[in-house]
């Protein structure tokens, strides 16, 4: 699948529940939800469905998100019969990490949600770690499940994940003064750490002037502790993140400049499937269609391939988020 500038779509993400058990203040600010109705969220089944027709058209990637994807039942099964899927050779989770050092409640008690999520063929993880200090993170999170998420990195890494990835949110006046504390963190533990720009992804007014921390003052920040990072353009990891070295360290970390960085969108080869059903050619555009309903209406094979092909061609040159974009729902439900 190609779109009208020319990406080939071969990356789906999937989100598959927009319920969370945290409640980060730039995704789900207020404390009560209302959740989608269970009969509103495609099954499993609907889901495997739709990844195998992308899969006939392209997409080679999957990365399971929500909300927080290990809080809906089953879903290391589902990882299993996404990575038989002919064609998907790849596939992420994002996770606040907080349950990866649990059992699986679908699996044997003393197999970590990690190792199950391992054994179903999950290659890489990234986890939201924002901040190392409690407070902070209590305050960021809305919960205090610091000690939890640094359990599910060791056991992540014990289970034998391929790719563990950090992604700290850049926040003023929550995580600012933190930032070269989770780069020693990352060091220490051999995890490669992005920082992101807060994005307009919450109906929620989160994006301020005094909320909002750019890559380039991260960077600045960084370089006062560090000195100088050098730009390692060779290095990518199939998204829109740029790499810089840390002097003296091989220490790699990633900038995320949603908003600041001009050339953001220029190679973006994903689709979103939202927990209810829609699909999405981009996270900062109102643009989506229902597939959920073509779909239960009894839509064949190829008119879900026609369907696919259909958003693909209305995929946008680039993200409006920087046109006072407010978004008419929260990212859980899209997917981060
Ligand atoms: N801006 C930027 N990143 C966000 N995420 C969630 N909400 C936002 C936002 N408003 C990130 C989380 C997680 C990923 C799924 O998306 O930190 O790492
Ligand atoms: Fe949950 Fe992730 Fe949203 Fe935080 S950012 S509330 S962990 S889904």
């Amino acid at each position: 699948m190609e779109d009208r500038y020319g990406h080939q779509i071969s990356y789906l993400r999937l989100s598959i529940t927009d319920r969370c058990n945290e409640r980060c203040r730039y995704c789900l600010p207020q404390e009560t939800q209302e959740w989608l109705p269970r009969e509103g969220v495609l099954t499993y089944e609907e889901i495997i469905r739709i990844t195998r027709i992308g899969a006939s058209l392209g997409v080679k990637k999957l990365r399971v998100t929500g909300g927080e994807p290990l809080v809906r039942r089953g879903v290391t099964g589902l990882i299993r019969s996404l990575h038989a899927i002919p064609g998907i050779n790849d596939i992420g989770l994002s996770t606040n990490g907080t349950l990866l050092a649990s059992p699986d409640p679908d699996g044997p008690p003393d197999a970590t949600m990690a190792q199950q999520l391992a054994h179903a063929g999950v290659r890489t993880i990234n986890v939201s770690l924002d901040t190392l200090a409690p407070a902070a993170y209590a305050l960021a999170t809305g919960r205090d499940f610091l000690p939890k998420v640094l359990a599910g990195l060791d056991a992540a890494q014990s289970a034998g994940i391929a790719s563990i990835k950090l992604n700290c949110v850049l926040m003023r006046g929550t995580n600012e003064d933190c930032l070269p504390e989770l780069v020693d963190f990352a060091h220490q533990r051999h995890l490669l750490l992005r920082f992101i720009e807060l994005m307009p992804v919450s109906r929620t007014e989160v994006l301020r002037d005094d909320t909002f921390l750019s890559t380039m003052e991260a960077r600045r920040r960084l370089e006062a502790r560090f000195g100088p990072l050098t730009p390692r353009p060779d290095f990518r990891t199939n998204g829109p993140a740029s790499y810089y070295e840390i002097p003296g360290r091989r220490q790699l970390i990633g900038l995320i400049g949603a908003m600041t960085n001009l050339h953001f969108c220029e190679s973006c080869n994903k689709l979103r499937l939202t927990c209810d059903g829609k699909l999405r050619p981009c996270l900062g555009s109102h643009l989506e269609f229902d597939l959920l309903t073509v779909l239960r209406a009894g839509a064949t094979d190829a008119e879900i391939a026609d369907f696919f092909r259909h958003v693909v061609e209305r995929k946008p040159k680039e993200h409006d988020f920087r046109d006072g974009y407010i978004p008419q729902r929260h990212m859980t439900a899209i997917g981060g």
